[in-house]
Formats: structure tokens, sequence, C-alpha cells
């Protein structure tokens, strides 16, 4: 029995816009603890197939184990969904998913270090075979570079002042705790009656930068588009606006019904295409008020359906 825990979000949603059929074949890039998997498996009984893959190893050995019942149908691999296309034919998918961020246990185990509530190694790498850990960028970058950081991924508005102070302080002793960093935070912008945590942005943007969560999403939607069937569909959760951006943009760029040379489009220059897809839901579907109350942490999810056409 594994002790990786993650309440999946917005499973019937998932499975609503995901439609399982019993020979179907579907893609889980971001397996977590397989909740939704699981939901996949059992809606596409008796012969639905499923390929999975995460970039942590705990969560596959904790998704295999989950998935037990259904040995067989399955098959999940170590490692990013951008490299899926190298081990799932193209065109063979029914369905693909994609719900990104965070599982539960790499937020709650201090020693992976991505809580600034826990004390633990500052650490934060989803794939732990990667070298650079969040210390070593907290410790090495210039602080030009950390300012970009915490702007550009976090939206942190004290970003330069934070990072000369980050600066100063490694001058005396290399930061290597999530405490010592979330303190140090805390130290330059006190609370002052906020409920939020004043390191909550600098964290996520750490995260970010670290995982280079944002270049694999890009890299990662283009390359799962690729392994769904004409008619199959691509469901994609996001948790902040960052992320959401790059998936709308995703979808518009592939309904559109022109298409442009190079990134700037100018009406006059557009070029007759046909649209390689449709959006399912005009908008992005949120999780429900009773959802939000049993898990918190579903209140910032957005869900995205793209159909291939
Ligand atoms: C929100 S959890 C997924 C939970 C899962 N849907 C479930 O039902 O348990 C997100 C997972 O995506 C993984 N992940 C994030 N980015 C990834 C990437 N580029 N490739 C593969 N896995 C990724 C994380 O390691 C984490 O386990």
């Amino acid at each position: 029995m594994s002790n990786f825990i993650h309440t999946p979000v917005m499973t019937e949603e998932v499975l609503a816009a995901l439609n399982p059929q019993p020979r179907g074949c579907y893609a889980d890039g971001t397996i977590g603890g397989g909740g939704h998997a699981f939901g996949i498996l059992k809606f596409s009984t008796p012969e639905g197939q499923l390929y999975g893959c995460d970039r942590d190893i705990e969560a596959v050995e904790a998704a295999r184990c989950r998935l037990a019942e259904f040995e067989g149908r399955f098959e999940i691999r170590h490692g990013n969904f951008s490299e899926m296309p190298d081990w799932v034919g193209s065109g063979t998918c029914d369905g693909v998913l994609l719900d990104l961020g965070m599982s539960s246990p790499q937020i709650d185990q201090a020693e992976r270090g991505f809580s600034f509530q826990l004390d633990g190694p500052l650490d934060m790498r989803m794939d732990q075979r990667q070298p650079m850990t969040a210390a070593n960028l907290v410790n090495e970058a210039s602080a030009e570079e950390l300012a970009l950081i915490f702007w550009e991924f976090g939206g942190e508005r004290e970003s330069r002042r934070l990072a000369r102070g980050i600066i100063r302080e490694r001058e005396r002793s290399s930061i290597t705790r999530t405490k010592q960093l979330a303190d140090l935070i805390e130290r330059m912008m006190p609370r002052r009656g906020q409920k939020t945590h004043p390191a909550t942005r600098v964290f996520q943007a750490l995260r970010i930068a670290i995982n280079d969560e944002l270049g694999l999403l890009s890299v990662g939607l283009a390359a799962v588009w690729k392994l769904i069937k004409p008619g199959g569909r691509l469901v994609v959760i996001t948790f902040h606006s960052l992320e959401d951006r790059i998936v709308k943009d995703f979808g518009r760029k592939l309904a559109r019904d022109y298409r442009i040379e190079g990134n700037v489009d100018v009406p006059e220059l557009r070029q007759p295409a046909t649209p390689e897809s449709k959006w399912v839901y005009r908008k992005a579907v949120q999780p429900g008020t009773v959802e939000i109350t049993e898990n918190p942490r579903a209140r910032s999810a957005q869900m995205r359906v793209m159909e291939k056409i």
C-alpha cells in the first residue's frame, strides 16, 4: 500500500470530457497518484488501454500500485509528458489528460522542499534525477536573474528588493532550507495582517523555474497533441494563469481557419487553412463549490478541452 495520497480534482468533469469507451485508448501525462487514471480504466472496462507517465518516480510507483487491478491494460513510465511520442504511437489515443501542477505528497512532504510551511531542504525538483535544485538556484543566480524569476513566474512586485536581500544573506551563509528562505522573506516583507504568507509568490516562482514548467508545457502540448486521433480530445487542468494562458493560446492557434507567417498576426497577410481543433467548452470549466469546500486545493483549477478535427 502506497502512502502517496492525492485527491484528484474535477474527476466527474474529466471523465465526462474524455467519455472513456470499452475499447478506447487514453494517455495520462501527469499520472500522479493514479486517481483520474483509475476512473479512465474503470469506465473503459473491459478493454480500454492507458499510457501514463510522471516526472516523479514516487508518483509512478504509487500509480502502478493504485491501478494494480487493471494489470495488463496500462503502461506507466517515469518521464516527461513531452517525451510521450517516443513511446506512444502517433494518432492512437482517443483522449489525453494533463493535470498540471503538483500532487499533494510533493507539497506535504517536508523533504521534497516545496513548502514554505514545513522545514526541509530547499529542493523543489519534481524529477530527482535532475541535478539543479532550488538551493542551487538561490545560491548561485545573480540578483537580476532572481528578480526576473520572482517577477515573471510569481508576479512578485518586490522582486528586486527580495533578490538583493537574498544575495546579502547568502554572502553570510548559504540558503539551504525552506524555512530559512521563508523566514528571510518574512523579515524583509512582514505580513501586516495579510492571510497569504509573504513567501508564497517566491516559492511558486522558484518551483516553476526549477522544473521549467512553462517551457515544458509549451513543448509538451504539441507533443501530446500528436498522440490524439481525429475526434479525440485533449483535457488540460491548470492551476495558475501563466499555465492557462499557454493552453489557451495553443488551442486558439489550432482552432484558427487561417495561418500566419512568423509570429505577427497581420489580417491582410493571413492564408486560409483548415482548423485542426475545436473547443469543446467555450470557457474554462471550474470546480463547483462543494468540491472546493471538500478539497480547497481544487480552488484554482481550470479545465480546458479541445477536440481534434
Ligand atoms: C496534480 S498532480 C496529478 C494528479 C493525478 N491526476 C491524480 O489523479 O492523482 C500533477 C503531477 O504531474 C506531474 N508533472 C508535472 N509536470 C510534469 C511533466 N512535464 N511531465 C510529467 N509529469 C509532470 C507532477 O510530478 C505531479 O505528480
